[in-house]
């Protein structure tokens, strides 16, 4: 059965059956399709994993190095070794992330997608665009140079809210920001950092930091520096 059958199986065992309308996009890790629901006809986003026998891995080692695994030392190994088990854990791990990042910040902020439904093998979430079509990513168009800095510190504030929540959004960038409604959307939590299994927070906090401000020309070493040292010493985490 394919990913996304998996999926509309499950949403029909959960009382909220979809149609799929069309695939959005089909990367390395995940599919996103736009869906409709079938009670009331408004449109959703479902993102499904491929099954881990059929994608790449190829994050194994940033994995391990980012990620506590406790005393799992079977995990450790499995996951070092590349074997099934290993492979198992972190899909479901990948799945469980995106879905639990989405659901702690949900609520908290308008600028993320709202997760809908979790699923075994993705998420339904909030359709951020129209039945014309989905919301342009940042990296697709110019934004008026008005909006620069509202949207700047737009970003800069959810990124301070991440890591309030414990979170590093870990690949932010322009290509992860949706524009709609003239308001920036930020979406794709799969690896995402807790930043209680981080020993690289700074390093990591800096890099979401310069990727978002590379967008409006803004990332300097200094500014770069001086915002992720403030947001780290007032959550009291060491740089
Ligand atoms: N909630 C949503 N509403 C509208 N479009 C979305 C939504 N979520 C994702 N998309 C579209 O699907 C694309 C892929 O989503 P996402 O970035 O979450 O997955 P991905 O497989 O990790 O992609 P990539 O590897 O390119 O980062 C996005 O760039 C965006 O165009
Ligand atoms: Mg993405």
């Amino acid at each position: 059965m394919s990913e996304l059958q998996t999926a509309l199986q499950e949403l029909t065992q959960k009382k909220f059956p979809v149609t799929p309308i069309r695939e959005l996009k089909s990367g390395k890790e995940a599919k996103v399709w736009v869906v409709k629901s079938e009670s009331d006809d408004s449109l959703y986003a479902l993102k499904t994993y491929h099954d881990f026998k059929s994608r790449a891995f190829q994050t194994q080692k940033n994995y391990l190095q980012d990620r506590f695994i406790g005393d799992g030392a079977n995990i450790r190994r499995a996951i070092r070794k590349g074997n099934d088990v290993g492979k198992q854990f972190i899909q479901d791990t990948w799945v469980m992330r995106e879905q639990y990042f989405l659901k702690t910040l949900a609520g908290q902020s308008s600028y993320i997608p709202r997760m809908v439904k979790p699923l075994r093998n993705g998420v339904l979430m909030e359709y951020i665009g129209d039945e014309n079509g989905p919301a342009p990513r940042l990296s697709d168009l110019k934004i008026p140079p008005e909006v620069w800095q509202s949207t700047a510190e737009i970003l800069i504030e959810l990124i301070e809210l991440f890591l309030a929540n414990g979170i590093i959004h870990g690949d932010l960038s322009a290509f992860n920001i949706l524009w709609w409604n003239d308001k920036p959307i930020v979406i794709d939590f799969p690896q995402a950092i807790d930043v209680r299994e981080s020993k690289r927070v700074p390093e990591l906090l800096k890099r979401d930091i310069k990727n978002v401000l590379s967008y409006f020309k803004w990332d300097d070493e200094l500014t770069i520096e001086e915002i992720a040292n403030d947001m780290l010493d007032r959550y009291h985490i060491a740089h």
